[in-house]
């Protein structure tokens, strides 16, 4: 009976938030300006990390068996990937065997290995290990570790950066290990999202306490290797990487993250692991650092400045730019925390007319118009954001799923950027079709269900522009059916 009345009150819920998702499509449609609030809100399992014991944390048979591998992109343009992993007894083989054909590995490469202390806790030896001079498009397969305990992985390289390069993107922020976070994580990898866009906040190991920090920075590792092992995790930091922690001793920032989680920083030029940028098929992705200096002069600033002036959208036309803090956000959680970063850098995200910027930090869903509050300068101009078709779409995907649990107050009313805003769990993909068009999906975790919830058509804010586009008309261009489409 009370099974029945659930279902009936899980129908009645799924119904109304269809109608609200038609009433936000149109509303887009119509260049109307009202924003959505979906009421739907469910937490399915309590927000705890799940048991170290439980088998989502399983370690790999075998003595000193490589565990928590994951790879990341290794060089500018894809042709390189990173591959990392622990190995928790012995330092043993830093060496990846590698090649196109299962079993047939016909050439090594050889990476470093390194380990480090948190308080008392002793990390494994941590390997990292460049693999590079691949060819695009194409699968391989590698295998870390020595004799029975060796394991084997394989992953796809993008196909050559071009503007017509079609790729699906995934997006997750602020994950954590609860059960939640492994139903955002299964629920993205039934997709067929080729490369994780990781928006910050990744294990919460600093919610725990002097050893339990180590030991839950590699059960994490653990957690995620099903699906990092085999394909790119792009990595930005949040505040859960800082780990300033001078009770225990540590006041190094960041410092487990960076032992853990190598970024190809110095592909772009950049001086430092917590910003980078990285260009992947038909994209040019901007990692940025919230919890690093950024102000003018500063070298996150420096570099910013110039990567922008590289960035070149005949070859890349999809700019996307990653951060933790969200700039545009109208939940109570960090209302306005990415002011001071809003204020030095919007400009030139309106200038270079960038795509989409994706962050988490807040435990909730919402996206924005596109809207700019460049003009206000705090003696003049206006003082609230204005409706600007060169600006790009703000996304704050940071409900993985951790231990914090969602952020479920919004500010109401609804301040008129925010376009659509949910406090459910879930993870976002965004699949480029070419050129002009992607298209954005958020699936929110819906009773054990991935459910895309939130969908649009984005056009592409370079070559998605009249001049353009008539240029393109030879080549058939015709606005997708069916979909709304945020100009
Ligand atoms: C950990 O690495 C340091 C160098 O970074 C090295 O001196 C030390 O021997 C290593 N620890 C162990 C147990 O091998
Ligand atoms: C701010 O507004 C004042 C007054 O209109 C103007 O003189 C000044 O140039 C503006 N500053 C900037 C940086 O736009
Ligand atoms: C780009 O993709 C969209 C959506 O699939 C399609 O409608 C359009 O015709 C494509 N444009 C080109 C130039 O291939
Ligand atoms: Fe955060």
């Amino acid at each position: 009976m009370f099974r029945v009345m659930v279902e009936v009150t899980m129908r009645k819920s799924r119904l109304l938030h269809l109608v609200f998702t038609v009433f936000v499509l149109l509303s887009f449609v119509n260049g109307g300006r009202a924003g959505m609030t979906s009421k739907f809100i469910r937490s399915e399992w309590p927000s705890i990390d799940i048991p170290l014991d439980n088998e989502a944390f399983a370690v790999p048979k075998g003595h000193n068996a490589p565990q928590q591998v994951h790879i990341t992109q290794g060089d500018y343009d894809g042709k390189a990937v990173i591959i990392s992993w622990v190995t928790p007894h012995e330092p043993g083989l830093s060496k990846v065997w590698y090649g196109t054909s299962q079993n047939k590995y016909d050439f090594t490469a050889e990476g470093k290995v390194t380990n480090y202390t948190f308080h008392k806790y002793k990390s494994g030896y941590i390997h990292q290990c460049l693999v590079d001079g691949l060819e695009y498009d194409t699968k391989y397969y590698y295998k870390i570790g020595s004799g029975d305990s060796s394991r084997e992985f394989w992953f796809q390289t993008p196909p050559k950066v071009d503007p017509d390069a079609s790729y699906k993107f995934g997006i997750i922020g602020d994950l954590g290990q609860t059960f939640n976070s492994l139903s955002t994580l299964e629920h993205y990898m039934h997709g067929e999202g080729q490369t994780v866009l990781f928006v910050g906040d990744l294990s919460y190991a600093d919610r725990y306490q002097f050893n339990d920090v180590g030991i839950r920075w590699d059960s994490w590792g653990r957690f995620v290797e099903r699906s990092a092992a085999y394909q790119p995790w792009i990595w930005s930091a949040g505040n859960h990487e800082i780990e300033f922690m001078p009770y225990m001793e540590e006041v190094i920032p960041f410092k487990s993250y960076l032992y853990r989680y190598p970024t190809p920083y110095l592909a772009s030029k950049s001086s430092n692991p917590l910003w980078y940028a990285i260009r992947r098929a038909s994209a040019h992705i901007i990692v940025l650092s919230s919890y690093s200096p950024f102000v003018k002069y500063t070298p996150q600033w420096v570099w910013l400045r110039d990567e922008l002036k590289k960035v070149d959208r005949e070859k890349t036309p999809w700019l996307i730019v990653l951060m933790h803090v969200p700039m545009y956000n109208s939940n109570e959680a960090h209302f306005m925390e990415g002011e001071s970063m809003r204020s030095v850098f919007e400009s030139w995200f309106i200038h270079y007319k960038v795509d989409v910027v994706f962050a988490g930090h807040v435990h909730a869903y919402e996206r924005s118009y596109r809207v700019s509050n460049i003009n206000y300068n705090i003696s003049s101009g206006d003082r609230y954001p204005v409706s600007d078709k060169s600006a790009p779409v703000y996304i704050t995907v940071g409900d993985g799923g951790n231990q914090e649990g969602l952020a479920g107050r919004f500010r109401d009313p609804q301040p008129d950027y925010s376009a659509f805003r949910e406090a459910s769990y879930g993870h976002s993909t965004l699949e480029i079709k070419n050129r002009s068009h992607a298209i954005y999906h958020w699936n929110r975790n819906d009773d054990g269900k991935k459910v895309p919830t939130d969908s649009f058509v984005l056009h592409n804010q370079y070559w998605g522009n009249n001049l353009r586009r008539r240029k393109l008309k030879k080549h058939n261009l015709r606005g997708a059916g069916g979909l709304a489409t945020t100009r």
